[in-house]
């Protein structure tokens, strides 16, 4: 390798070395959100992990910590409360002293078509998709806006910029966390506060996977009308969430980044 290429690749590990950072991410003991706390933790990042079941949780950030060598505290916490968020964000803090990242990852699919849809479900997809992502920019906004500095990473869904039928609930919320993303972002970022969201489409998670083993998805006919006609896998949206925190991206605020193999696009072809 000559040296200009190597002066560019040592650039571009520094702009993605998180040693010393300290990330915040949801909904980390399995799937998406666990990826990417092992993701920033091989960037050399101190990683908190939040989701409702400790001993997963445990067992996970005991997985990190043997894989990357890195600090990974384990919080167990249920991002639809605020008062759960005050005492996870007390504990990172206590354990690290800061906090430059928060990804709020937690979410799921919450199905109904409009005709069933009762208020009790509307306001449990919402208080997963939506609420939970506005509570945690909340309890952490204190933080980064007393250092002046921070990132705040959203996970959304291309169900939230295209909606998906029978997930209205879901659709709704992760629409709403685009916008969340947007007006945070004009609020804080005259105050050194980035806030970027990332919308992944069908992604390879272990709960995926036993699914499709189940027969429940026809993969092949499910990604037909994607330009890249597969699903993404998990380090792929991680890539993205890490790229979004990174210095590579300290001009980016009020996106939200698709990771979905492209959009679907109806037409004709020329063969
Ligand atoms: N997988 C996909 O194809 C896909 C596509 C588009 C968008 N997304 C989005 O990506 C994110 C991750 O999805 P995923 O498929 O990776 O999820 P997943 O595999 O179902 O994992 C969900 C994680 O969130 C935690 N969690 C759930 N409810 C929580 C709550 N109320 N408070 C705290 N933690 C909670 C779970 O642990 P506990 O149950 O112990 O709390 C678990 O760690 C979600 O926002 C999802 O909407 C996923």
């Amino acid at each position: 390798m000559d040296k200009r290429a190597r002066l560019s690749e040592d650039a571009v590990m520094a702009a993605f070395d998180f040693s010393g950072k300290v990330v915040l991410v949801t909904g980390a003991s399995d799937g998406i959100g666990a990826v990417i706390a092992r993701v920033f933790a091989e960037h050399g990042a101190a990683v908190a992990i939040v989701a409702r079941r400790l001993e997963p949780l445990e067992a996970q950030a005991a997985a990190i910590r043997d894989a990357t060598g890195r600090r990974c505290l384990a919080i167990s916490g249920d991002v639809t409360d605020p008062l759960d968020w005050e005492r996870v964000i007390a504990a990172t803090l206590a354990e690290f002293g800061a906090i430059d990242v928060l990804v709020n990852n937690a979410g799921g699919s919450v199905r109904s078509s409009l005709r069933k849809l009762t208020p009790a479900v509307w306001q449990r997809g919402r208080a997963l998709n939506l609420d939970a992502a506005a509570y945690g920019i909340m309890a952490v906004g204190r933080h980064f806006l007393e250092r002046q500095a921070g990132a705040i990473v959203n996970i959304s869904s291309v169900a939230g910029i295209n909606g998906t039928m029978g997930e209205v609930p879901y659709s709704a919320g992760k629409a709403g966390v685009q916008m969340l993303t947007r007006v945070a972002a004009a609020e804080w970022g005259p105050h050194g506060v980035r806030v970027n969201c990332v919308a992944p489409g069908m992604t390879a998670t272990g709960r995926m996977q036993k699914a499709v083993a189940r027969g429940a998805y026809d993969l092949a006919e499910a990604t037909r009308r994607f330009p890249l006609r597969r699903v993404g896998t998990c380090e792929e949206v991680a890539h993205a969430v890490l790229f979004l925190a990174s210095d590579y991206a300290s001009y980016i605020t009020g996106q939200t980044l698709a990771v979905d193999g492209g959009p679907p696009i109806a037409g004709f072809t020329e063969d």
